[in-house]
C-alpha cells in the first residue's frame, strides 16, 4: 500500500464513495436525552450554561418527552430537583418525589418512551454529596441502603431503567438485590462505572443544584489521571450486575471508552456531560466554530471510540439534523 500505486484520495473524492466506505453513522438511536424536572406548573427556567435546556415542571417536561420520541431519541435520562434537602436525602425516595411523579406521569404520556432514572443523593442532601456524611466523611455502607431505596422507588413508579451515579463502592449489588427481592428482576441498571472527579460538571451542578457544601467528590469520583482503575470499576459492576456500563466524561475520556468497549463484554454508554456540551455552545455563540458540524463530529467521535450510546444535551439538535439530512 505505498504511493503512487495506492491513492487514498481515490475512496473520497465523492459523497457517493464516502458514504459506502463511512465506517460510524450516528443515528437517532444511539442518543439518550438528559432533562431536568422541577415541582410546579408552567415552569420553564432556563438554565445559563446550557442553552436550549430547562428546568421542567412535569407539565412541561411531558412535552418535550414527546417531542424527543417524534425525533426518534428511544429514551431519556431524568434528574430531579426537589424542593426539600436534608441529611438523610428523604425525597430522593419519597413515594410521592419529583422523579417518581415525573415517572409515573411521563409512562403515562409517552409509554413507548424508555424512561431511565439517575439514581443519586447529591440533588437531595443538604450538604450535597451523593452519599451519608458522618462526621465529615461520605459514610459508604450506610449510603448503600438509601440508594437502593430510591433506585427501588423509581421502578415502583415505572422507570424502565435505573442509572446510579453516585460512585459508592457495591451499590450495583445492592440495587440488584433489592429490585431483584421485590420482584423487578427485569429493570436494568445502566452504572455510571468509571465516572470521573471532573471540573465538566459545572453547568450541570447549577442546573441541578447539586454542588457539595464543603469539600469535593475526589474520595469518590475517580482521578482523571487513572486508566487501569476504570477497568477495574467497570469490571466490579459488570460483576455486580449491571447491564450497561457508563463512561464519564466523554470526550475527554475516549481512551477509557475504548479500552472497556474492547476488555469488557457489556455495551457501553458514554456521557457527553454539561461543561462539554457548554464549551461548544459557547464558542458556537461567539461565532468561533461551526456549531452543528462540531455537535456531529463530537457524537461520531465517541461512538467510533465504542460507545454504543451516548447520553448527550445535544440529542434533539442531532436527531433533528440526522432526520433533516
Ligand atoms: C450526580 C450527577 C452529576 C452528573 C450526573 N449525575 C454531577 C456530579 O457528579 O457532580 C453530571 C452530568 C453533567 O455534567 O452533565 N451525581
Amino acid at each position: 500500500m505505498l504511493f503512487p500505486d495506492y491513492r487514498p484520495r481515490r475512496i473520497r473524492q465523492s459523497e457517493p464513495f464516502r458514504r459506502l466506505v463511512r465506517e460510524t453513522v450516528v443515528t437517532a438511536d444511539d442518543l439518550i436525552l438528559p432533562l431536568f424536572v422541577i415541582g410546579g406548573k408552567d415552569v420553564k427556567n432556563s438554565i445559563d450554561a446550557m442553552p436550549g435546556h430547562f428546568q421542567f415542571s412535569i407539565d412541561h417536561l411531558t412535552r418535550t418527552a414527546k417531542a424527543a420520541h417524534e425525533a426518534g431519541i428511544p429514551a431519556v435520562m431524568l434528574f430531579g430537583i426537589p424542593d426539600k434537602k436534608d441529611p438523610l436525602a428523604t425525597a430522593a425516595y419519597a413515594r410521592d418525589g419529583i422523579v417518581q411523579k415525573a415517572v409515573r406521569e411521563l409512562k403515562n404520556r409517552v409509554p413507548d418512551l424508555a424512561v431511565i432514572t439517575d439514581v443519586c443523593l447529591c440533588q437531595y442532601t443538604d450538604h450535597g454529596h451523593c452519599g451519608v456524611v458522618e462526621k465529615g466523611i461520605v459514610d459508604n455502607d450506610a449510603s448503600l441502603d438509601l440508594l437502593a431505596r430510591t433506585a427501588l422507588s423509581h421502578a415502583n413508579a415505572g422507570a424502565d431503567m435505573v442509572a446510579p451515579s453516585d460512585m459508592m463502592d457495591g451499590r450495583v449489588a445492592e440495587i440488584r438485590n433489592t429490585l431483584d427481592e421485590e420482584g423487578l428482576e427485569s429493570v436494568p441498571i445502566m452504572s455510571y462505572a468509571v465516572k470521573y472527579c471532573s471540573a465538566f460538571y459545572g453547568p450541570f451542578r447549577q442546573a441541578a443544584h447539586s454542588a457539595p457544601k464543603f469539600g469535593d467528590r475526589r474520595t469518590y469520583q475517580m482521578d482523571p489521571a487513572n486508566g487501569q482503575e476504570a477497568i477495574r470499576e467497570a469490571t466490579m459492576d459488570a460483576e455486580e450486575g449491571a447491564d450497561i456500563l457508563m463512561v464519564k466524561p466523554a470526550l475527554p475520556y475516549l481512551d477509557i471508552v475504548y479500552r472497556i468497549r474492547q476488555e469488557l463484554d457489556l455495551p457501553v454508554a458514554a456521557y457527553n456531560v454539561s461543561g462539554e456540551y457548554a464549551m461548544v455552545k459557547a464558542a458556537e455563540e461567539k461565532g468561533w466554530i461551526d456549531g452543528p458540524r462540531v455537535m456531529m463530529e463530537t457524537l461520531t467521535a465517541i461512538k467510533r471510540a465504542g460507545a454504543d450510546m451516548i447520553l448527550t444535551y445535544f440529542a434533539m439538535d442531532a436527531a433533528r439534523a440526522l432526520r433533516d439530512r
